[in-house]
This record gives structure tokens, C-alpha cells and sequence, in this order.
């Protein structure tokens, strides 16, 4: 049998249970060009949060009743399609679902033979893609420039960090509470790591950048940016990748502190990573080297089981997560 999570009724702020539905079906047989997909492990990602509300976004929002979307890394049971055989590994946009029927044109085979599979959905899937090109095209970082990042633990923050440091740049994180920071100096090896839940942030911001702040990939938002901006130096560029502090809130923040672009002439550009779908082979290719030479550690948050993905998403918009959050299907 399949078991699938739909969305049961839109949230209000945080997500609750009673939000989804865990539905059990019939597993699905492929079709021709189809593939019959076991999915090992879900992706949770920030991004799901938008999906269950219909405000304009870069992508239309699920209906009530619909599966959840999501990115599943697992192996092909039975293939319709030249492309794959079973036992293959794969990612694929399967959602929030034990089995699933897609056609072969949207899965990516991966080789999971010398890292762990659940890897492809973290610093060696959509989230390291996302600080890859987010470094290379809009922070550019030059060796010995500063590098900021926010949620610098978690599976987009903790690429770009390690991203800065092995192109030669300083790399200074802001996460929430000592032993996310703790994590992100001496495991990833920034060379500093700002709390913002405890004293003074822009204090220890500049104490943590004394030559300002040359690159900022954004992803929370909030006081957090406004701070980041009074820092920022001139000609400096700004990765707007993600707003994670607005995403529950009732009323979005509103930037007080917008000038400083105007009076530092700062680059400030959107990100959205599937904009980057032709070259996803070079980032691919980029993070597997870097975790070859042992420079890109990963560290996931896992839940076993289906009925723990809502869970696991409401935990993450809270910063429960340490690292890439995971729900284990197999
Ligand atoms: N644009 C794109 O294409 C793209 C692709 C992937 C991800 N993203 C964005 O990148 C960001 C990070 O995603 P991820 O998958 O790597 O998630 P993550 O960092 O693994 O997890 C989310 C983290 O956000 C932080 N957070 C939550 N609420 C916060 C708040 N109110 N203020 C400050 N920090 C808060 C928490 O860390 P702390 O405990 O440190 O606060 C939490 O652990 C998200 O904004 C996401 O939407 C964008």
C-alpha cells in the first residue's frame, strides 16, 4: 500500500497537525515512459511553508486535498522508461508519498556509491546548488573578503559558508543559540559565528566582520537583515535566497534600514535556484569535489516515518532542525 500526506486545510500562522491527512492508497502502477519510484528518504525545506497558501509566489500553492510537494531520494522499483532500470537511485519531485509514478524525464539519477543517498537532497542536492550559485553569480566572493551568512547551520547556509572558505574568503555565520554556533566554527571551520538570540547582534556583528561586510546571503530576513545592512560596505552584494522569518508571520516585516543599498551602492538580487537549471551539471559537479576533498561536512536532522513530516516541517520553520531535515521513509 502507499501512504501519502495531503494538505488538509490551509494554516494560519504555524502549521498544525490537523492541517494534513495521512492517506493510505493503492501503490500506483507506471505507465508507459513512467517509472515506479520507492521513495528512502524526504526533504522538509522552508519553501513547503509557501506551497500550503495561495498568495502569489515564483510557484502556484497546492490545493486542499493535493499530495504535498516535495523532493524524495530512493530507487526505481519497476521502469517504463530507457533510462532507468530497478535498483537505480534517484531524486525525484515525488512528495510528500511512499511510492509515486513519474515520468522518467524528471528524474535525476544519482551514484550513491561512495555518500550516503539522503546526501542528494542536502549539500549535494537543492540546497548546495542554491549556495553554489548564489556564491558564484551574486556574492562572488574575492579571497579575503568577508562573508556573512544567516541560518548557518542549516543544509543552505552551512554550503555557503564552506563555500567561502575554501575560495580563500572569511566566512561569519548568524544562527540561533550556542550550539548551532559552536557547529558552525568548529565543525564547518567559519571563522565566526554570531547568536542572534542573545546579546547584542549588530555589536557583535561588526566585532565579528571588523572590515564590514563585503557579501550577505540572506536567509531569514527580519531585524536580522536591517542589522546586516547598517554593515554592509560599499559596492558590497547581497543573495536574497530566503525570508524564513516572515513565513508564519501574520504581517511581513517591514525593512527599515532599505537606504543603505542607495548610500553603498549595494548589489541586492533575488535568487531562485531553478533559474540555474542548465548549469545544474557545473554545481553538481563543484559540490561533489569539494566533498571528495573532505571540504563540504554535512549534518542531517532525520524522523522516521511518513506521519512525521508534518512534524518535521512546522519543527524547521521553528529552527528545531540541526542541519538538513529529513524524514526517513525506508
Ligand atoms: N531561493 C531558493 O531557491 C531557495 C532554495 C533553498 C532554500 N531557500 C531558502 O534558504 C533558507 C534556508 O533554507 P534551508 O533549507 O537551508 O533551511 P535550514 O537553514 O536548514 O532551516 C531553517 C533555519 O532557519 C532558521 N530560522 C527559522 N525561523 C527563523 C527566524 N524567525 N529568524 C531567523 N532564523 C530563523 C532556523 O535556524 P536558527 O536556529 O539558526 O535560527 C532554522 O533552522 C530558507 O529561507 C529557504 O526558504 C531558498
Amino acid at each position: 500500500m502507499n501512504r501519502q500526506i495531503t494538505l488538509a486545510a490551509r494554516p494560519d500562522g504555524f502549521p498544525k497537525d490537523s492541517d494534513f491527512a495521512l492517506v493510505e492508497s493503492e501503490t500506483p502502477t507506471p505507465g508507459p515512459g513512467e517509472v515506479l519510484i520507492r521513495a528512502h528518504w524526504l526533504s522538509l525545506d522552508p519553501y513547503m511553508r509557501g506551497r500550503l497558501s495561495q498568495a502569489k509566489s515564483y510557484v502556484k500553492g497546492l490545493e486542499v486535498g493535493d499530495v504535498m510537494t516535495g523532493e524524495t531520494a530512493g530507487e526505481v522499483v519497476e521502469s517504463k522508461h530507457p533510462k532507468f532500470k530497478p535498483g537505480d537511485k534517484v531524486t525525484a519531485p515525488s512528495g510528500w508519498q511512499l511510492y509515486c509514478c513519474l515520468n522518467g524525464d524528471l528524474l535525476n539519477k544519482v551514484d550513491a556509491s561512495k555518500v550516503p543517498l539522503s546526501y542528494f537532497l542536502g549539500s549535494l542536492g537543492m540546497p548546495g546548488r542554491t549556495a553554489y550559485f548564489g556564491m558564484k553569480d551574486i556574492c562572488a566572493p574575492k579571497p579575503g573578503e568577508t562573508v556573512v551568512v544567516s541560518a548557518a547551520s542549516g543544509a543552505v547556509g552551512s554550503v555557503v559558508g564552506q563555500l567561502a572558505k575554501a575560495w580563500g574568503a572569511r566566512a561569519v555565520g548568524i544562527a540561533g543559540g550556542k550550539a548551532k554556533c559552536d557547529y558552525v566554527t568548529k565543525e564547518l571551520g567559519f571563522d565566526a559565528c554570531v547568536d542572534y538570540k542573545s546579546g547584542d547582534l549588530s555589536a557583535n556583528l561588526k566585532a565579528a566582520c571588523p572590515k564590514g561586510i563585503d557579501c550577505y546571503f540572506e536567509n531569514v530576513g527580519g531585524k536580522i537583515l536591517d542589522t546586516v545592512f547598517m554593515q554592509m560596505n560599499l559596492k558590497s552584494r547581497m543573495a536574497v535566497c530566503g525570508l524564513i522569518s516572515d513565513s508564519n508571520a501574520t504581517e511581513t516585516y517591514g525593512v527599515k534600514n532599505f537606504r543603505a543599498i542607495l548610500v553603498n551602492r549595494i548589489t541586492v538580487r533575488g535568487l531562485i535556484v531553478f533559474d540555474w537549471l542548465e548549469r545544474y551539471p557545473e554545481g553538481n559537479k563543484a559540490l561533489q569535489d569539494l566533498a571528495a576533498a573532505g571540504k563540504l561536512k554535512t549534518r542531517e536532522s532525520v524522523l522516521e516515518g511518513i506521519e512525521q513530516a508534518p512534524k518535521g516541517l512546522v519543527g524547521l520553520l521553528k529552527g528545531e532542525n540541526f542541519g538538513k531535515q529529513l524524514i526517513k521513509l525506508a
